[in-house]
């Protein structure tokens, strides 16, 4: 199998994040729920964690890594514990459902929203997105890269726009945790959410926020917390203020795992090879005839992913063919990004996206060419 659907989970983990897992299975107890040893043992490989993700998101304090199951509870948590009836949230065409589902039920509360639109090859406008800001304007939300057509919001930008008008930055790094660095100081963010399972290279059913200090989020779960049981409401503390119940401390001692690898492998390292895998595969899909790539190729940076049709195929079938018949593993259809696939007159068709990880070979990748040439010429 040649898996290039690396934007929806990554499949190849270093040898140390199973390591990881398998060791707390053996090992771990409950974080926080008394002092035996193994409850100790969670509390510290999950400390441990905390701190490392603190580290590679430059966050000061560990206490403001709060760990989740995913992105999709992070901006759930974020979006839905920020805005309230009356606020005003501007945000982007290239979101996912994830960040456009709940911002529709605070829309159907009251929450008003500007959706910014993009140009041909799938970019926002900061411009636009700065004119869009109103008196009662709360937040901008938005992701750092479009999971459909790799193209990338700068954050910095984006930072330096909220804080000139005294807005809350939510930022989505989805598809680019752990390949692009993130500097939540430099970047003025001021929520960050994150899944662990894509390009963190840890398991699925981890994921988390950084949320800066003396920013308060309405808790969407309140419950167990190990601490302060008699009192009637959740601890107001961070990280304990929007975590409740057990934590996933397997799939945090993986995740942990994942980020010591990174750090060790280096971040600049994995990108290089993973940008230069897709522009490989970029030289040799674009110029086939009947193929059409979607998103912006002349930007320097942008996410390790193309997308692609060919000819007027549906996306599903062409996908199938690359599964079937080479053995190419892709995601075909709508990748729960329907503006964005709105914007590009992609909603029938869908489109084929191939995404890359450290894990592919030029050999996978000129494979992948042959394929879409193949099928593209038949
Ligand atoms: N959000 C994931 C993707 O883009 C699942 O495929």
């Amino acid at each position: 199998m040649i898996y290039m659907d690396n934007a929806a989970t990554t499949i190849h983990k270093p040898e140390e994040v199973k390591a990881a897992v398998m060791a707390a299975f053996d090992t771990l107890g409950n974080a926080g729920r008394g002092a035996s040893a193994p409850a100790l043992d969670a509390s510290r490989v999950i400390y441990d964690t905390r701190e490392k993700l603190a580290r590679l998101f430059h966050a000061g304090d560990a206490r403001q890594i709060v760990f989740t199951a995913n992105s999709t509870e992070s901006l759930n948590i974020a979006i839905k514990g920020l805005f309230s009836e009356g606020d005003h949230v501007i945000t982007t065409v290239m979101e996912h459902n994830s960040v456009l589902r709940p911002l529709y039920e605070c829309r159907e509360s009251g929450t008003e929203l500007t959706i910014l639109g993009c140009d041909g090859k799938g970019n926002i406008s900061y411009e636009e997105m700065e004119a869009a800001v109103r008196e009662n304007t709360k937040a901008v939300v938005c992701t750092h890269a479009s999971n459909l057509t790799g193209n990338m919001i700068g954050l910095e930008r984006v930072g330096r726009i909220a804080r000139r008008h005294g807005l809350l930055f939510v930022a989505d790094a989805s598809q680019t945790a752990g390949v692009y660095p993130i500097d939540v100081e430099k970047m003025q963010i001021d929520v960050l959410c994150f899944t662990g399972h894509k390009s963190l290279l840890g398991p699925q059913g981890t994921g988390g926020m950084y949320v800066r200090e003396g920013v308060r989020i309405r808790p969407l779960l309140s419950g167990g917390s190990g601490i302060d049981t008699y009192n009637e409401k959740h601890p107001a503390e961070m990280p304990t203020a929007l975590e409740a119940g057990t934590l996933n401390g397997h799939g945090i001692a993986g995740l942990g795992a994942a980020v010591s690898w990174i750090e060790k492998t280096g971040m600049d390292r994995i990108r290089e090879k993973e940008m230069s895998l897709m522009r490989r595969f970029y030289a040799g899909v674009s110029s086939i005839p009947g193929v059409r790539v979607y998103g912006d190729f002349e930007a320097d940076k942008r996410a390790p992913v193309v997308a692609l049709n060919i000819l007027d195929y549906d996306s599903s079938e062409v996908s199938d063919e690359l599964s079937t018949e080479y053995g190419i593993i892709t995601r075909p259809g709508a990748h729960c990004a329907p503006l964005m696939h709105r914007a590009l007159g992609t909603v029938e068709q869908g489109a084929v996206r191939f995404s890359f990880s450290c894990y592919n070979t030029e050999e996978e990748v000129d494979l992948a060419i042959n394929a879409v040439r193949e099928l593209a010429c038949d």
